[in-house]
């Protein structure tokens, strides 16, 4: 089983515009240069995991680009540890955020996954929680959601420097904007890879034991090391769209939020699935 997805991620505009132009690329050689790395404990979802800065993820090699070009972000599945160590995982953000109204693409190879793994491909507001959070995809341990993305379509994937959203096709979720006002509750995002091992969601009973046994951080984060080889995101590229002429980056330290156009749409794709979350 090897999960991969291409995603779309839309903060789409009211008045439907199809064409967007690339402003922002993290891929190849480069695809690390402009994140924060979290670089401290889980403090945010009680994981049992060790978010590295910068210098010890490249250090370790926890976040580095592979032989393909790829960007590889993963769990140290080579360290044996002790009672009450935590796992080294990565958090990234990047420095830029995203106005609402902006078009996200991320191409993925690989998923991580297994027992007391949570990874996440998200985003956050500077002011958390009440700037908004957009959970792209995540999934825990054995989750079946992994089975969204297996892998992208050739013809969804490609070069562009444009995007034409009318191309997506049929959302399979819509969260309708009736009765909720999307400007009060999202400002501009930036967006965040992590893996968690274990917390509140993973390791939560209701979330742990319908696919994995034992307890989640005695048995699996202290256990073998190899069960955490299938946990790593690798990442063709992440790209970000939008309106021709429109405001759509904050660069890292400005300080001014936009409030913009008041509808989302998050598109899943991949050979079997198509899926599309939207708030409108
Ligand atoms: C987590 O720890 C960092 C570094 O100590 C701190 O800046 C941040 O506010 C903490 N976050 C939470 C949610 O406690
Ligand atoms: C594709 O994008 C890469 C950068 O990501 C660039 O170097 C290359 O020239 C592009 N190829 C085409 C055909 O546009
Ligand atoms: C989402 O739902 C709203 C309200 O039901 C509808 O107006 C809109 O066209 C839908 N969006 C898409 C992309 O289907
Ligand atoms: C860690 O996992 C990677 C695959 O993600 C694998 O290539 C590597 O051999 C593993 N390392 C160890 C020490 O098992």
């Amino acid at each position: 089983m090897r999960p991969s997805a291409t995603i779309f991620a839309l903060l789409f505009p009211l008045a439907a515009v199809a064409q967007y132009s690339m402003v922002k690329e993290y891929a190849g050689s480069t695809f690390f240069d402009d994140w924060n790395f979290y670089g401290h404990a889980d403090n945010l979802t009680h994981g049992n995991t060790n978010f590295l800065s910068a210098k010890d993820a490249s250090k370790k090699q926890l976040a580095f680009v592979n032989a393909n070009g790829n960007a590889i972000i993963k769990v140290d599945n080579s360290s044996t540890l002790k009672f009450p160590n935590n796992r080294d995982s990565i958090r990234i953000n990047t420095k830029d955020r995203f106005t609402i109204g902006s078009v996200w693409v991320v191409d993925m190879l690989h998923m991580p996954y297994g027992c007391s793994v949570w990874p996440a491909f998200w985003s956050s507001a500077l002011s958390w929680p009440e700037g908004g959070e957009i959970d792209t995809m995540e999934a825990v341990n054995k989750d079946t959601m992994a089975h969204m993305g297996l892998h992208s379509d050739p013809a969804l994937q490609g070069n562009a420097s444009t995007i034409d959203t009318s191309a997506l096709g049929r959302p399979t979720a819509n969260y309708s904007s009736d009765g909720c006002a999307i400007t009060s509750f999202f400002e501009p995002q930036t967006i965040i890879f992590n893996i968690a091992l274990c917390g509140d969601y993973a390791g939560s009973s209701s979330s742990f034991y319908p696919s994995c046994t034992g307890v989640c951080y005695q048995d699996w984060v202290l256990g073998n090391p190899s069960v955490y080889d299938t946990a790593y995101f690798e990442v063709q590229h992440l790209r970000v769209y939008g309106i021709p002429g429109g405001f759509t980056v904050i660069s890292s330290g400005a300080s001014r939020l936009l409030r913009a156009s008041p509808s989302f749409l998050v598109f899943f794709t991949s050979a079997l699935a198509f899926l599309l979350s939207v708030w409108v």
